[in-house]
């Protein structure tokens, strides 16, 4: 199982293709925070699915105009804007798929734990709402901190008697993408066609791409493996040093949030071997929550893939990461039950 298969890449024209169709085909897919950074690109990508019926834009301001701009865009979806608490119900009502990128990102010195104050209360009020209005619905997390907001919403759920733990990711898909481009730029590979599966969870340390089992498959120099993870780890950081106070990757993520609702959209209607890693409840490791490749389905996971065999130093890495994920996952468990 040790491969990532590039789930999105005919990421425009998805859904010209014809799948053998079950329910989903033309789900309604909703984005709370839509009106941010992350949130109006994310928007624009989606529109443009034919999978997509319908796109629930979802903020506490702004969405209105946002959902007005894309409306004008000559594809199927249609789209609303929903605004403030008093409209999220109906925002949420028949969604198959809702992506949250709600929340504060980092400015430079800062880490993505650092946001857990802010956006751990926004992850638990969204997922409360999605849990009760839409059970069902596949739930989709970017904000972060990944490592916490995934457990926040998890224990909601269960406390609300509808957890699947199928059904819910924590979006790294930006660590895979990442990945595959510095790959490719380093080593010469077809960028479209390197795949480097990212274990863990989804901050500095505890991000873990899986040089050794990179295909098309690479050697690495020992210098070369530690260099390229430790600028993997840290790339969200250079982006936000380079926007020097204007935020974190805003492009790149609506990019990777879209590559991965497009392959769950075409898991959900009976595509085969679609393949994306994201921070789940996993039972790969000790830890409650983790990062691998997954098969995902009709029903969102089908099957974890597992990490494969790791080489002593990924196997060291993993170790190394184990106290700070495992604090992560502890502190988002124990916020929702406070
Ligand atoms: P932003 O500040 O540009 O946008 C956030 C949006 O969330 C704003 O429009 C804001 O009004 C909205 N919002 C705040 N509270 C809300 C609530 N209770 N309900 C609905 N919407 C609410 O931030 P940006 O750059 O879009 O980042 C969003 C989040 O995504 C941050 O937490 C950031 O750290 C995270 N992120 C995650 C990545 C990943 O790989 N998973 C990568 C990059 C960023």
């Amino acid at each position: 199982a040790n491969f990532v298969r590039r789930a999105a890449c005919n990421f425009l024209n998805i859904g010209s293709r014809n799948f053998s169709v079950s329910a989903p085909r033309h789900a309604k897919v909703s984005v709370l925070g839509a009106a941010g950074g992350i949130g109006q690109p994310l928007s624009l990508l989606l529109k443009q699915s034919t999978l997509i019926s319908e796109l629930a834009l979802y903020d506490v301001a702004n969405t209105v105009g946002v959902a007005a701009d894309l409306s004008h865009i000559e594809s199927a979806a249609q789209v609303k804007g929903y605004v403030g608490d008093s409209q999220l119900e109906e925002c949420l009502q028949g969604s198959k798929i809702v992506i949250i990128p709600a929340g504060v990102p980092r400015k430079p010195g800062m880490t993505r734990d650092d946001l857990f104050n802010i956006n751990a209360g926004i992850a638990m009020s969204l997922s409360e709402a999605a849990s009760k209005v839409c059970p069902d619905a596949m739930l989709c997390i970017i904000s972060n901190p990944v490592n916490s907001t995934v457990p926040i919403a998890s224990e909601v759920y269960k406390k609300n008697g509808v957890f699947d733990p199928r059904k819910l990711f924590g979006v790294t898909t930006l660590d895979v993408v990442r990945a595959n481009t510095f790959i490719s730029e380093l080593k010469g590979t077809p960028v479209t066609q390197t795949q480097c599966p990212v274990i863990g969870g989804h901050a500095g340390v505890t991000i873990l791409p899986l040089l050794s089992q990179v295909e098309p498959s690479c050697d690495f120099t020992d210098q070369e493996r530690e260099s390229l993870t430790v600028r993997i780890q840290n790339a969200g950081t250079e982006v936000v040093e380079a926007k020097a106070g204007g935020g974190s990757a805003t492009l790149s993520m609506a990019y990777a949030g879209a590559r991965f609702a497009f392959a769950l959209l075409q898991a959900m209607n009976g595509a085969k071997n679609v393949v994306e890693c994201s921070f789940v409840e996993s039972d790969v490791t000790e830890l409650q929550f983790f990062s691998t490749p997954l098969l995902l389905g009709p029903n969102g996971i089908e099957a974890n893939l597992g990490m494969g065999t790791l080489i002593d130093f990924e196997q060291e890495a993993l170790e190394k990461m184990k106290p700070e994920l495992s604090g992560s996952i502890a502190k988002g468990i124990k916020f929702a039950n406070k």
